[in-house]
Formats: C-alpha cells, structure tokens, sequence
C-alpha cells in the first residue's frame, strides 16, 4: 500500500500539462502497478530501454552524486544507484506524489537513493557530478523543455555532465516512423519537437559552457545527447 498521506509529497502543485495529457500513465494508482515494469518500458521503446540505460550508465561512474529530475518506470534508478553505489548519492525528484510514492517503495533499502516531491524546473541547493534525464523532455509543453534543460544545465558542477535521452528524428525511411507519429499524435502531443528541435538549442546562451555530443540509436529514433560543464 503506498503511503500518499506525508506533507513532504504535496509541495509542488501538479501541472495542468500533466493533469491534462498524462493521468492515466502517472496518476492512477491502478495502472502503475502493470507500467512499472522493465518489461512495459523495453517494450514501449521497441527493445531499446537497456541500451539506453547502459547508455547512461557509462556515463557516471561509483562516489557520483547524480540528480534525476523525474521518475522512471522499471530498474532505471535502480540501476542507477547501484552503479554508482553506497558511496554514491541518486537525488530523484517527481512533481507527482504518487510516482514519489512509487519510487520511494521500489528503492528501498538503497540508502544513496533520495527520493522528494519537486517540480524538475525548480532550483536545487547542490550541485552534481552528473543530471541523468531520461525521457523527460518529450512529455513536457515547449517551453517547459526549454526551462527544464537549463535547470538540469545549472545543477551541473564544472567537469560534470547532463545526460539527456529522448527521442529524435527518426531515419526518413524508418519503417516505425508513421506508427510513431501517430503514437504521438493519440497519447504523446509534446513529443514531436524532439524530432525538429536540438536539445543544445533549448539551453540557450548556456549552451556555450558546455562541450555537447550527440549519438543517435534505433535509427535514429532515440538519442543519448551528453553536456559536459568545461
Ligand atoms: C520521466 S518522465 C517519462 C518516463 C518514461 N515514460 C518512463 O519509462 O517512466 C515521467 C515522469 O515525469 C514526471 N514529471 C513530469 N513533469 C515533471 C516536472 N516538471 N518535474 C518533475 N517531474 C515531472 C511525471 O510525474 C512522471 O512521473
């Protein structure tokens, strides 16, 4: 049984983006119980989750002190915080007191994870060694990428980097892209900029203190973009 009762899950305000497009994936408590599992998220991403994940976990190494903005479904964090281990430290942040809720159950008994209610956008007192943000930019409206990105950028200490997997352009002749497309058109409407928009070019003049790199996977369909602070 999820324990929703704590203040500690109710400080931020759920947004109206999420309240209106995303309820039945991330507040209803029912349904999580079937999305929660690695097996949902690999097959959502067509097979591709782990090589995603692994992505990401090259990415850092053990002691990283690492910011997720928003939870995942399945072992991401999990993986997460035993790559970098019990000397490392994963700050997981949901604006939903239910996936705080979620989370927080399925992490238990990892003491470097921590687990609080926050919108991703808002300022963290800390700085990291490493931001891991998976597929959070595409369920966000335009101009909460935009703010998200640049929050994500400022938690980043000098030599450390923000890791952003999402989607992207597919090939032209990628044979799921007009499933895609209409995957986004039916459940995912703030998804198709990331087939049209750099996340660099969300950072704004931030971008510049940031060595950027790219590596597209699935043809094309997904992307790792990494942002290391010089
Ligand atoms: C990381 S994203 C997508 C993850 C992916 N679909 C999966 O496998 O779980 C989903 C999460 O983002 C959270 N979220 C959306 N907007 C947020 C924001 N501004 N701040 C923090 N969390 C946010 C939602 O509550 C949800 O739990």
């Amino acid at each position: 049984m999820l324990d929703l009762s704590s203040s500690r899950l109710t400080a931020a305000p759920i947004p109206d983006y999420l309240r209106n497009v995303y309820t039945w994936a991330y507040l209803t408590p029912w349904l999580t119980g079937f999305l929660d599992r690695q097996v949902v998220v690999q097959t959502i991403l067509w097979g591709n989750a782990q090589r995603l994940i692994r992505d990401v976990l090259a990415a850092v190494k053990p002691g990283d002190r690492i910011f997720q903005p928003a939870a995942v479904y399945g072992s991401f964090s999990r993986q997460l915080a035993q790559r970098i281990g019990r000397n490392g430290r994963l700050d997981i942040r949901d604006i939903a007191p239910l996936q705080v809720a979620l989370t927080r159950q399925k992490l238990a008994g990892l003491p470097q994870v921590h687990v609080a209610c926050r919108n991703a956008v808002d300022p963290e007192p800390r700085v990291f060694d490493a931001v891991a943000c998976f597929f959070l930019l595409h369920e966000v409206p335009d101009d909460v990428k935009v703010q998200v990105v640049q929050a994500m950028l400022q938690l980043v200490r000098p030599g450390g980097k923000a890791i952003f997997i999402d989607y992207h352009r597919p090939h032209r002749w990628h044979p799921l892209k007009p499933v895609m497309q209409r995957v986004f058109a039916w459940l995912e409407p703030f998804a198709l900029t990331m087939w049209s928009r750099e996340i660099e070019d969300l950072a704004g003049s931030s971008a510049a203190s940031f060595r950027w790199s790219k590596r597209t996977r699935f043809i094309g369909l997904y992307q790792t973009v990494t942002a290391e602070r010089v």
